[in-house]
């Protein structure tokens, strides 16, 4: 499973990436968290985060640019949903991580899976 989203509360720990006054909406952030790099996107007061990377042959997505949910591959075009990781256009066909996301005393945290 990519799509970290979708775990319950209590299998997930979240981690404090930046204040809300950092991320403005239509903007992105790059973090990193457990070796893990990540880009958070704030879309209309909305936040999401994906893996920083193309399963089609790694590519990062830092400058991919948007087309509605979805985030275009620079180098080859693929397409991934941001809400969900999903992969949504070829030559990709495994889907990336996506993370859950919110918002707590002001500041966006990112959800990892937690340790077992
Ligand atoms: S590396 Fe992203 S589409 Fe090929």
């Amino acid at each position: 499973m990519y799509n970290y989203a979708q775990l319950g509360q209590e299998q997930i720990e979240y981690v404090a990436v930046a204040a809300v006054e950092e991320l403005p909406a239509g903007e992105r952030l790059f973090v990193q968290i457990d070796q893990q790099p990540l880009i958070v996107f704030n879309i209309g007061g909305q936040y999401f985060a994906i893996g920083d990377v193309c399963s089609h042959d790694g590519n990062i997505l830092d400058d991919a640019p948007l087309e509605g949910w979805e985030v275009v591959c620079p180098r080859h075009g693929a397409h991934f949903d941001i809400r969900t990781g999903k992969v949504m256009a070829l030559p990709a066909v495994e889907d990336i991580p996506a993370f859950p996301v919110r918002v707590v005393d002001g500041q966006i945290e990112v959800g990892m899976p937690a340790e077992s």
